[in-house]
This record gives structure tokens, sequence and C-alpha cells, in this order.
């Protein structure tokens, strides 16, 4: 599917958001489950650029730390930090794994990096190549500083969310604003992140889009009530209580933490279960529970520890910061003229 197309996203995705120049390496690493469409459409985007490309396909291991003894380690570290840039296509993770680690411990010296575990060429073409990136990276940025900016955030929904919380001074944002710049490591674009000052985390969150692991789609909404970022309570229908069962089963409180949030700025990402997709989907916030990944905290290098990560959906969200409205049902309605016009120039 889309084998027109496909070169054509890559094109975009190497040229524009990597940057790569002629003479560049740039690593493709995949696995048997992955697409491999799209790991040759990305080789024949680097060769069109005059770039190199390398492409790593291992058997599909254990994700994460589990996965370290099925990986030819030592190989792809060696073989992936060599190069200039490195992709990752992997749908049994190389990110969270020790190869991932040692490859980007030197800031100074790693290939810079985008994360697209698992991404499929309708997703590829949907949110790249039928995108205006450059457009995308400068609203995205001005709402990032907009949201960095502010101390007091308030998120509603018309499924019933409504929740506050302070952000925490200086502890950075993740920013995926499709760019990857030497040493940079990025997630697929369209995504703001940030971890609160989680103790001020209080309100009610209705999950009405996904909750990923390990539902996906939901057929009806789950109900979170938060205090000082902790859930209190969960209700809803059977699937509120297989997910809550799924939270107790680790027997660790803090899969009943807040980790995270995330605005969904994907101009044109669908509601499917992917949950690429899913978190990327334009005005919506994705809420993490459990394991804050040390990039969210870094104020906290080793980040907090969980035994597992689950992220939920709040579809059409409202946003305040400091009293301003920036997102009205969905719609971008602030803070400033710019960004709105931003917005309105991606079909938004
Ligand atoms: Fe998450």
């Amino acid at each position: 599917m889309y084998e027109y197309e496909l070169v054509g996203a890559c094109v975009k995705l190497l040229r524009d958001m990597f940057m790569m120049q002629p003479g560049e390496s740039i690593a493709i690493t995949c696995d048997t489950e992955s697409s491999m469409e799209i790991v040759e459409a990305t080789a024949q985007a680097a060769v069109i650029l005059g770039a190199k490309p390398l492409v790593f396909k291992i058997a599909a291991p254990a994700g994460g730390k589990a996965g370290d003894k099925d990986m030819p380690m030592e190989a792809l570290i060696a073989g992936i930090k060599a190069c200039d840039a490195w992709i990752e296509y992997n749908t049994k993770l190389i990110f969270y794994s020790t190869v991932y680690d040692k490859i980007v411990e030197d800031p100074n010296n790693r290939p810079r990096y985008m994360n697209q575990n698992g991404v499929h060429p309708d997703l590829l073409v949907r949110n790249i190549g039928k995108v205006d990136n450059i457009l995308l990276n400068q609203f995205i940025m001005a709402m990032s500083d907009a949201t960095e900016k502010a101390n007091h955030i308030r998120v509603t929904n018309p499924a019933g969310t409504d929740i506050e919380f302070d952000n925490e001074p200086g502890r950075e944002f993740v920013t995926a604003d499709g760019f990857v710049r030497k040493g940079e490591v990025k997630m697929f674009p369209g995504q703001i992140s940030w971890a609160p000052r989680f103790e001020s985390i209080n309100g009610v969150l209705v999950v009405d889009g996904s909750q990923n692991p390990p539902m996906g789609l939901l057929s009806a909404p789950i109900r979170f009530t938060v205090e000082k970022g902790v859930i209190t309570k969960v209700e809803g229908g059977s699937e509120a209580q297989q997910f809550e069962e799924w939270l107790r089963s680790f027997d660790d409180p803090q899969m009943f933490r807040v980790a995270h949030l995330a605005y969904g700025f994907g101009p044109a990402a669908k509601l499917t279960g992917d949950v690429v997709e899913d978190e990327r989907v334009w005005g919506c916030t994705e809420w993490g529970f459990g394991n804050v990944g040390a990039i969210l905290t870094s104020d906290i290098p080793e980040g907090i520890p969980g035994a597992s990560h689950s992220d939920g959906i709040c579809l059409n969200c409202s946003v305040w910061l400091d009293g301003v409205q920036v997102l009205d049902n969905g719609t971008v309605v602030g803070p400033t003229p710019e960004i709105v016009e931003m917005a309105r120039a991606l079909g938004k």
C-alpha cells in the first residue's frame, strides 16, 4: 500500500526533519515484525538524498530490558553508534533496552535519533507525507513554550475530565516537534509531553479514547479520581474494572500515580487503537500512569521507577494556562493570534 507515496514521505522525513546531508550515514533498525516496505522506502530516500543507509534487521526480541538477551548487543551498539543518524522502526523496542542506553549515553557523541516504533506505511504517509512538517514544527514549539511558561493549568473535556495542576519550574518539556538536530533524541512528531508537579494534580480524568496497555480502544469511558497525583478511584464499565485489576496486579503503588501528560497535535492523526497515532490526535491530552521515564524528569536524572506504564487518551480537551484558554473542545483558541493562525493553516 502507498508504494508511490511512501518514498515521498520518507524523503520529507530525512530531508526536512533529519536534515540529512550527502555523505552522511543513517542506521535504519527493524525486526522481523516491522514493515519492510517502510524500511526499504527509507533506505531509498537516503540514497536519493546522497546519504548512505545501513539497515539492521534482527529477530524480534522481548521488549525493553528483557530483550537484551535476544539482541546482538555489541554489534548493534557499535554499528548504530558509528552512524550520523538513526531511525528505529522496531516493533519490539530497542528504545528502553541496554543497547539504546549505551548508544545514547554521551549526548556529544551519538547519532541523532527518531523513535518510530511500529510505524507502518499508512501512518507515515498520513502523519508526515501529508503534513506541512515545517509549519507543524513552528506551531508545536510555540505551544510548548507557552505551556512551559504557565504556572497553573486546568484541563477539561466533554466526557467529564476536570483536572488541575502546577508545573514544576525548571523541569524540561519533551517536545516532539519533528526536527532532529545533531545529538538529539526525538519521538514521532505531533506531541508535547511533560511531568507536572506530581503532588499538585487534583481532579477527575475521564479517558474516552484508548487505554494502552492493556486494552487499546475503549467501548466506554474510564473515570479516574486523582488526589495529590494518586488515583484514588476508578469507575466505569467492565473495562474500568479490568484496568483497575491490571494496575493492582503489579503490586506497586507507583502504578496508581500520574506520570505525565501530553498534548496531541498531529494534524492528521486518527484514533485507531495504535498508541503512536492515538496520542497525537489533535486536541487530545494523554495521561500516563506508572513508571516515569528519566527523559520526563530533568530534575530527577534516574526518573521514577514503576513496574509498568499505561497511557489514557482524553479527547477534545479544553485547556487553560494561568486562566487563559488555549484549547476549546480540541480547537486551538490561544494564547496568541499567531498560534491560532498556525493551527488554522495546518487545517485545524
Ligand atoms: Fe506515557
